[in-house]
């Protein structure tokens, strides 16, 4: 059975204050679920939040980091950095880095075995636009970012991935794919990774689910076949509803 990973994405939400605020009031409501809970936070809100943290289930994520480990890139962060102060997860690869930031399925690549080097866990997304679906697309473009993504790991690695599913015409739109379409895409992308790991190292990986996942649709998205978790945005802002969805049976 593979573990449920319960994953906030803050975003570009959330000042220090409100930070330790939010983890002093969920760290109680979440203290009994055997689901990983994990809180992706701005840069700014890292060392607080792994302060306010301590000594709870909660673990900490970045949202992004840089490939390489230092030099001449002003305004970038290095995944030993974050290794440094106690970071355990990183988010790579989100929509809004891809459409945004220039983030290439290349340069999720390198960022991922980054991550492997420092010892932090990948939270990688996947997932495909409106117009992609609409076009009987959808599978194909997330089989490819997973082949691309995921290329060169090793069967360790890989089977250590964290892949995150997310439709970019679900996020932040109050759209959900249905729980039936939702655990269908996440399949492909397992049986993706069949072909290249075989079955065993796929059926370690978690893939997650995200998009508008709310209180209200968690359940049943969580009781899926291959769904194992979620990647939440604007639910993780509220100790409450972000409670709701880690404590959801
Ligand atoms: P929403 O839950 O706000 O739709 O955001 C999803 C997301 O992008 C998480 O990474």
């Amino acid at each position: 059975m593979r573990k449920k990973v319960i994953a906030g994405n803050w975003k570009m939400n959330m000042l220090p204050n409100e930070a330790i605020s939010m983890i002093t009031e969920l760290a109680p409501l979440v203290k009994d679920t055997e689901n990983e809970v994990v809180l992706c936070v701005p840069y700014t809100d890292l060392f607080y939040s792994l302060l306010t943290a301590q000594g709870t289930n909660i673990k900490i994520g970045a949202q992004n980091m840089h490939y390489e480990e230092k030099g001449a890139y002003t305004g970038e962060v290095s995944g030993k950095m974050l290794k440094s102060i106690g970071v355990e997860y990183v988010i790579i690869g989100h929509s809004e880095r891809r459409q945004y930031f220039n983030e290439t399925d290349e340069t999720v690549n390198k960022k991922i075995k980054t991550a492997f080097e420092n010892d932090l866990k990948p939270i990688v997304c996947v997932g495909e636009t409106l117009e992609e679906r609409e076009a009987g697309k959808a599978f194909e473009i997330i089989e490819n970012q997973t082949q691309k993504d995921l290329d060169g790991l090793t069967e360790e690695q890989v089977a250590n991935t964290i892949i995150a599913y997310e439709p970019i015409w679900a996020i932040g739109t109050g759209k959900t794919a249905t729980s039936k379409d939702a655990n269908e895409a996440c399949k492909k992308i397992r049986e993706k990774i069949v072909e290249t790991y075989g079955q065993n190292i796929a059926e370690r990986v978690i893939i997650q689910y995200g998009g508008s996942m709310k209180p209200e649709n968690a359940k049943e998205l969580l009781s899926m076949s291959d769904i194992d978790g979620g990647l939440i945005g604007g639910a993780s802002l509220k100790a409450e509803s972000f409670a709701e969805i880690v404590n959801c049976k």
